[in-house]
């Protein structure tokens, strides 16, 4: 009897220990998470551009940008991606999932409604990545096809779809999965 009890017992433990979280743990986990990414990758960029210009920091980025994403993503015990419908990173497209959910954002976004915070689906988060600072624009807006940096752009990424963009434009995603 208290044989099977214990088991019982054991039994209801494991499982909860291996709940899913919930809405709510996702939504504050993935803030959390993608506040700091943001916050990482924002502030190596205005010290690369301050202390090496424009060019230097295109390279930072090419080279850091995932290796800093995943360091976070370890560090917080999480998965995170940067997806976007116009990628540069070949690594950053979105799998048909994943444009589900961009694409319902910019959708809302070009009837001039107010993009959400986040979004949950299918048990992960999503942060939409607005443009929101004129210095993203020198790498992602529309450049002069003659200019140093489109060059250095076409250059590395020949397949380059992340340009055009103004301010307020929907960038793309920041997704966490837990
Ligand atoms: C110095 C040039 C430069 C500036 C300025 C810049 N980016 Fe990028 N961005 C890049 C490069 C290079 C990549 C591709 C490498 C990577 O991040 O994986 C990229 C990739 C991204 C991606 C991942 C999706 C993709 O297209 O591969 C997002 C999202 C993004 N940038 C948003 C922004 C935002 C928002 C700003 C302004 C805060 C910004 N970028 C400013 C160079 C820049």
């Amino acid at each position: 009897m208290t044989r099977i009890l214990l088991i019982k017992l054991l039994f209801v433990s494991s499982v909860l220990s291996a709940q899913p979280l919930t809405s709510e743990q996702m939504i504050q986990r993935g803030d959390e998470v993608s506040a700091k990414l943001l916050q990482t990758l924002g502030g190596e960029l205005k010290n690369q551009i301050q202390n090496g210009g424009l060019i230097k920091a295109l390279h930072f980025c090419s080279q850091n940008a995932l290796i800093l994403t995943d360091k976070i993503a370890k560090e917080s015990g999480v998965k995170i991606k940067r997806i976007s419908l116009l990628n540069r990173n070949p690594l950053n497209h979105p799998s048909a999932e994943e444009k589900k959910v961009i694409e319902a954002w910019q959708l809302a976004s070009n009837q001039g409604e107010l993009l959400p915070s986040h979004t949950i689906y299918n048990g992960i988060y999503y942060k939409p990545i607005i443009i929101n600072n004129e210095v993203c624009l020198k790498c992602h807006g529309t450049l002069q096809s003659e200019s140093p940096i489109a060059k250095s752009i076409k250059n590395s990424y020949p397949e380059d779809k992340a340009v055009g963009y103004k301010m307020g434009d929907l960038r793309g995603a920041i997704q966490v999965s837990f």
